[in-house]
């Protein structure tokens, strides 16, 4: 075991507590706590600037961020979806009594494969959840094409998403609607949080209403609503978080560049392609650990372990292998042979603010250190 400093996958960007201290004391001031308050109506109007997008609703967290936009469209029967994500995406299915249709991955993007939708649309298929995974934009084209043409919904899950941009444009802009998650682990956080983005001020009123309780007004209750409001609390932490998300993301870029330098030259460890610079948020730095690499990833995975460095296997086990899903027909290993693969070779390495580069080097070290192969020629 090291004495050293554990270094987590991701730690939090806090702003100095000093400038949080306004924030607390207006809302001590107007003892307006939630409800759509003051700070809450400010984070929606400056998410949708900073964003690139036209409606946003604020909710506790993404997970029930994600419940609320299958209720908003009315989403029944079957959601094709990916098993290489967080179990909150199919769980959210569940909670709606949809039942999830797992299709495999791409295997160098790591996103749901366009290909494989087609043949799992049943007659009872009436929407496609997939996640831009690691915040890299899923092929929005092709699933668009598909969805038109088969008169289906497009959720994204698009909870690594924050700030990512595809073709000039807020890849938030694509689908029917995109779920956010500004939860601790998150680029943005709102200690815990979410969002749904949505195109059209009809489609945001009926969320506003889903996420309370289903009241219109005092006396009216439209839907069986629930309660997914985000406090003020929160949204004061949001607004005071967006003024340093810029400035991080750059230094997220630097660490993600530094990775890609290192480890380029260690047989059996794959960094996934580079997204474009400007649009891509490094929210997390994926690698793959190859069978060239000689040290399996779990035997890697502990010896970072032993140096104090808590990469994560982000996503093993698949969702469809947990107790819940793994009785589904679409759950079996021969129908995702491309997760499979990515769950047992995949770690994600630590990135987040704050994180130096000389850290970055001492990690690529520990990677290089024990590939078995050694360098490339
Ligand atoms: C892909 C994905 N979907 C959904 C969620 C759920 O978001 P939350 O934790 O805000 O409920 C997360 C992360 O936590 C996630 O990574």
């Amino acid at each position: 075991m090291s004495d050293k400093k554990p270094i987590y996958v991701t730690q939090p960007l806090m702003p100095d507590l000093q400038d949080f201290l306004p924030y607390l004391e207006e809302i001590w001031e107007n003892k307006i706590l939630t409800n759509g308050g003051p700070f809450h109506q400010q984070l929606e109007q400056a998410l949708c600037d900073y964003l690139g997008v036209k409606h946003i609703c604020l909710f506790t967290n993404g997970t029930l961020a994600l419940i609320t936009a299958l209720q908003a469209l009315r989403i029944t029967g079957e959601v094709i979806t990916t098993p290489y994500s967080f179990v909150a995406t199919a769980h959210s299915l569940l909670w709606n009594g949809i039942k999830p249709i797992f299709v495999d991955i791409d295997p160098l993007s790591l996103n749901m494969d366009p290909a494989r939708i087609e043949a799992a649309i049943t007659p009872h298929t009436t929407a496609i959840m997939p996640v831009h995974c690691y915040g890299r934009p899923c092929d929005v084209e092709r699933i668009e094409k598909i969805a038109d043409n088969y008169g289906l919904k497009v959720i994204y899950d698009a909870a690594h998403a924050f700030g990512v941009r595809h073709k000039g444009s807020s890849v938030l802009n694509c689908g029917d609607l995109s779920v956010l998650s500004f939860h601790a682990t998150k680029i943005f956080n709102t200690f815990e949080g979410g969002a749904i983005v949505c195109p059209d001020a009809k489609t945001k009123q009926r969320i506003d209403h889903l996420k309370n309780f289903g009241f219109v007004d005092e006396v009216t209750v439209v839907a069986p609503g629930i309660n997914g409001k985000m406090s003020e609390i929160n949204a004061a932490f949001g607004l005071l978080q967006l003024k340093g998300i810029d400035a991080a993301r750059l230094q997220r870029r630097a660490i993600d560049g530094r990775y890609r330098e290192r480890l380029a030259a260690i047989a059996g460890i794959d960094c996934l392609p580079a997204g474009e610079e400007e649009s891509a948020n490094h929210s997390y730095f994926p690698i793959l650990v190859k069978e060239a690499y000689g040290t399996s990833r779990d035997a890697l995975f502990q010896l970072l372990r032993d140096e104090n460095i808590y990469a994560r296997r982000y996503f093993y086990p698949l969702i469809s292998d947990f107790p819940m899903y793994r009785s589904m027909p679409t759950a079996a290993h021969s129908n995702l042979p491309n997760a499979l693969q990515a769950s047992r070779q995949i770690i994600c390495l630590p990135i987040y603010p704050g994180l130096d580069l000389d850290q970055v080097d001492a990690i690529c070290a520990i990677v290089e250190r024990h590939a078995q192969a050694g360098l490339t020629p």
